[in-house]
């Protein structure tokens, strides 16, 4: 199954002066509840507490006693550790950071001046471990992308628009993207760094950096070596996909938002509630004759095997703490995704 994983994030600087209710407890490391404020409960009574159960619950609200606070680095032990073994065993895998605007995707995925997130610990640990195999021969390649108004740009390239197409085997692939051989984490940061500089963010109302494309860091990692048991070369190769959605925001005509941002936030919305629509269908189960829109926007199709196929795959979904319905609808999306059911392989030759 997609493995499902919620953060709580702390409040942000312009909240903390209005001094906002916490709308959100996490009662065990597994369960998470969702409760209407008391002006909301006044304003709207059918607003009720909720439970959610997911595979961990993380907390980075505030540091209190019964309740583990949840770093950086905990966001790697909990999901990154995984992943990264998973790529050393050949499986395909992926990590995607799901939320509204401003939730702390970007936060989780990439980090901040003062803390590496998920992607920097990842590509480091992964050079780590595979400087310890020391009887293989090893090929890392990387690729950045980002998808803005559903065009595809090649982060690491000169800013050009790229086609999608379909290999004769129906799988979707990027035309020209620069794939870089990379041989150590230094390396692969540079690119990193190089990349996030290129990617589109903006100033919004709800968050001051906020991610106005999808962006997918793919680490392709090709592993040779001699099995003793069998007498025989073994290949393994795998991609680990890291991807760091742009957020769902509603829109209010008062906000006076520029013609642009609105452009970019409806056409976001759309991949995003495509994206919604292909992993409903797939958590119901579906059968060889059932349609999947896969191809109604890049996002999904660029993502099919990760989220309909041969990939372990993780969800990080970031609320916020105070905000009852668009926490409410990140946890129902990341409920419907917990009931989806990969079909995994090891890539082995
Ligand atoms: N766990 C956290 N600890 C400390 N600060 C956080 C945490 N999560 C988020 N923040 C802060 O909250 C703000 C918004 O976070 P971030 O930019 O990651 O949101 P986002 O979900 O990527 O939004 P968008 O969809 O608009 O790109 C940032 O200033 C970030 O530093
Ligand atoms: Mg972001």
């Amino acid at each position: 199954s997609i493995k499902v994983v919620v953060r709580v994030r702390p409040l942000l600087e312009r909240e903390i002066e209005k001094s906002p209710e916490c709308l959100v407890d996490i009662d065990t490391d597994k369960s998470i509840v969702l409760r209407p404020g008391g002006d909301l409960l006044k304003a709207r009574k059918y607003r009720e507490a909720q439970r959610f159960m997911f595979s961990k619950c993380l907390w980075s609200y505030d540091r209190r006693a019964n309740v583990p606070y949840a770093d950086q680095n905990t966001v790697f032990t909990e999901v990154g550790l995984e992943m990264l073994e998973n790529t050393l065993n050949g499986y395909n895998s992926c990590v995607i950071a799901y939320g509204q605007t401003g939730s702390g995707k970007t936060y989780t995925m990439m980090g901040s001046d003062e803390e590496d997130g998920l992607i920097p610990m990842v590509c480091r640990q992964l050079f780590k471990r595979l400087n310890q195999q020391v009887d293989s021969k090893i090929q890392v390649k990387v690729s950045f992308i980002e998808i803005y108004q559903e065009n595809v740009f090649d982060l690491l390239g000169r800013g050009n628009k790229l086609r999608v197409r379909e290999n004769s085997e129906r799988v979707a692939f990027i035309e020209n993207l620069n794939e870089y051989n990379v041989s150590d984490s230094q390396e692969t940061m540079r690119l990193l760094n190089k990349g996030l500089e290129n990617r589109t963010t903006a100033e919004t109302h709800l968050n001051k950096q906020s991610s106005r494309s999808h962006s997918i860091l793919t680490v392709t990692v090709s592993q040779e070596k001699f099995d003793p048991a069998t007498g025989s070369l073994v290949k393994l190769k795998s991609n680990l996909k890291l991807v760091d959605l742009a957020g769902s925001e509603k829109f209010v005509a008062s906000d006076g938002l520029d013609k642009i941002r609105q452009q970019e936030g409806s056409r976001i919305n759309k991949s995003l509630v495509t994206l919604g629509r292909v992993l409903t269908i797939l958590s119901e189960k579906p059968n060889q004759k059932t349609v999947v829109p896969y191809r109604d926007s890049i996002l999904t199709w660029l993502l099919k095997d990760n989220i309909g196929g041969n990939s372990k795959t993780s969800m990080i979904a970031c609320v916020s703490p105070i905000d009852y319905d668009e926490t409410l609808s990140t946890l129902r999306f990341a409920t419907t995704t917990s009931k989806i059911e990969n079909q995994v392989l090891i890539n082995k030759e």
